[in-house]
C-alpha cells in the first residue's frame, strides 16, 4: 500500500523509513531509525531521483508504481550510488525497461561494479552543468565529489527551485509522517542527529562540502531535498549556516565537552573535579562523557559542536585507554580542526597516555593543546586538586572571554 506525499504539484516524495536497523552502515547506532528518500517528478516525461535501500525496497517500489499511475518511467537519476540509495536500482530498471539511467561517468562505472548488468545502452552520462528537460522542468546536474563518495552529484530543478542534494543536508532519524523540517521541531528534536550524521558521514570532507555550498549559493532554492531526513522549504538558510560552520571546522558553540576514559573511576574523579570547577566559575552547558559508554559517533559529533575539549584518560598497556584512543583516531580521521584541548592522564607505574594523546591531537590542524595538563598517579590527591583547578581556570577564562 502506497505512502506518498506531494512536495510541489508534480514532485512526489516516495521515500520510506527503516526503524528496525540498529546500525547505519553497520557502524552508526540509529535508535531513531533512518529514512531513505526518493523523489518522482511527473512532467511530460517522468523522472525518478534516486531509489532506496533494500530494507524499504518493497514499500518504495509500491510508492513508485502508485506515483506513476500507470505511466512509463522515462529517467532514473542516480545522484549517489551508495547502496542505501541505489540497492533497488536494478529492480527499478527491470520493472521499467524503457527507463534511461542518468549519472556521471563515475556513477555509470559503479553501477557496473555493483550489478552484474550491462546498462550501456540505456545510460545517459552527464557532467558538470549538463541539463535535462522533461517538459516544464529543466534539471541541471552539479558534481559534488566526496560529499560523500567520489561519484556524488546533486540535481537542481529550476522550475520549482528544488535542490536534490544527495547525502548533503541529510540526517539520521526516521520520518513520522511529517516529511518537512518546518513540521517538526528540528532544532530541539533533530539537530543533534543531523550533526552526528554530518560529522560522521561527511565530516572528513569539509573542503568538498565548501565547494558544494559555493555552488548552492548561486542557486535560488525553495526546496532542499536530501536523501535522508526532513525536506526543507522554510528557514533553509539556518541549516545551510550549520553546514557552513561544520564544513569549516569552526566550533558551533563556545562550550566544553569533557571526554573521560577511566578504568576504576579515579580518572573520572579528576574529570568531575574539572567539571565542577568550571561550573563554579560560571561555565554553563558542560557535558561529561564516559568514552567507554558513549558511542564514538556521538563523541565525534560533540567534538564538532564544542570549542573546548578535555581529554582525560587512563594509561592502558603502555598506551591510551583503548576507547579514548579509538575516539581520538576517529576525530583525526574526520579532520577536526580549530579546537582548544586540555589533557589529563593517569597511570599507576607510568602515565604515558597524556604524551600519546598530545601527539595525536597536535598532528591535527590548528589545535591548541593547553600547556597545563595534569598527570595523575593512580588517584587524585588533595595536593593535585590545585592543578586541576588551574586547568579549569584556564579553560573557563577562555570559554567565558
Ligand atoms: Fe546515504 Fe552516502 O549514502
Amino acid at each position: 500500500m502506497h505512502c506518498v506525499q506531494n512536495i510541489t504539484q508534480d514532485i512526489l516524495f516516495l521515500g520510506a523509513s527503516d526503524r528496525r536497523l540498529a546500525l547505519f552502515e553497520n557502524v552508526f547506532p540509529i535508535p531513531r531509525g533512518i529514512s531513505y528518500n526518493s523523489y518522482l517528478v511527473k512532467d511530460e516525461k517522468t523522472i525518478l531521483l534516486d531509489t532506496a535501500d533494500n530494507a524499504v525496497g518493497e514499500r518504495f517500489l509500491e510508492n513508485l508504481a502508485y506515483g506513476l499511475e500507470g505511466r512509463p518511467l522515462d529517467y532514473v537519476v542516480v545522484n549517489h550510488m551508495e547502496p542505501d540509495h541505489a540497492a533497488t536500482l536494478m529492480e527499478v530498471l527491470k520493472t521499467y525497461p524503457q527507463a534511461q539511467v542518468v549519472g556521471n561517468a563515475k556513477t555509470i562505472a559503479m553501477i557496473g561494479q555493483f550489478f552484474d548488468c550491462d546498462i550501456s545502452g540505456r545510460a545517459v552520462t552527464v557532467k558538470e552543468g549538463d541539463t535535462l528537460n522533461t517538459g516544464r522542468h529543466t534539471f541541471t546536474f552539479l558534481m559534488a565529489p566526496m560529499v560523500h563518495w567520489p561519484e556524488v552529484m546533486v540535481t537542481y530543478d529550476a522550475a520549482d527551485k528544488v535542490l536534490f542534494s544527495a547525502d548533503a543536508f541529510g540526517t539520521f532519524g526516521a520520518l513520522s509522517g511529517n516529511i518537512f523540517a518546518d513540521e517538526v521541531n528540528f532544532e530541539q528534536d533533530w539537530l543533534d542527529d543531523a550533526r552526528r550524521y554530518y560529522a560522521n558521514i561527511v565530516g572528513k570532507y569539509g573542503v568538498q562540502v565548501q565547494t558544494l555550498l559555493k555552488k548552492a549559493a548561486g542557486l535560488d532554492i525553495a526546496y532542499l531535498c536530501p536523501l535522508h531526513g526532513p525536506i526543507w522549504r522554510e528557514n533553509i538558510g539556518w541549516f545551510v549556516e550549520k553546514y557552513q560552520t561544520w564544513s569549516t571546522y569552526a566550533p558551533e558553540e563556545k562550550a566544553v565537552a569533557i571526554f573521560c576514559g577511566s578504568v576504576y573511576g579515579h580518572t573520572e574523579n579528576a574529570a568531575d573535579i574539572v567539571a565542577n570547577c568550571l561550573a563554579e566559575k560560571g561555565v554553563k552547558g558542560i557535558r561529561l562523557y564516559d568514552v567507554s559508554k558513549t558511542d564514538v559517533s556521538e563523541l565525534v559529533s560533540e567534538a564538532f559542536r564544542c570549542s573546548h575539549l578535555v581529554l582525560a584518560s587512563a594509561t592502558y598497556n603502555g598506551g591510551i585507554f583503548t576507547p579514548m584512543e579509538n575516539f581520538l583516531l576517529d576525530l583525526k580521521a574526520h579532520n577536526l580542526q580549530n579546537r582548544t584541548v586540555a589533557v589529563i592522564d593517569n597511570g599507576t607505574w607510568a602515565a604515558t597516555a597524556g604524551k600519546q594523546m598530545r601527539e595525536i591531537v597536535e598532528a591535527m590542524k590548528n589545535m591548541t593543546v593547553l600547556e597545563n595538563g595534569v598527570s595523575l598517579k593512580s588517584s587524585v590527591k588533595e595536593a593535585q586538586r590545585a592543578e586541576l583547578e588551574a586547568l579549569a581556570d584556564t579553560l573557563a577564562a577562555d570559554i567565558l572571554a
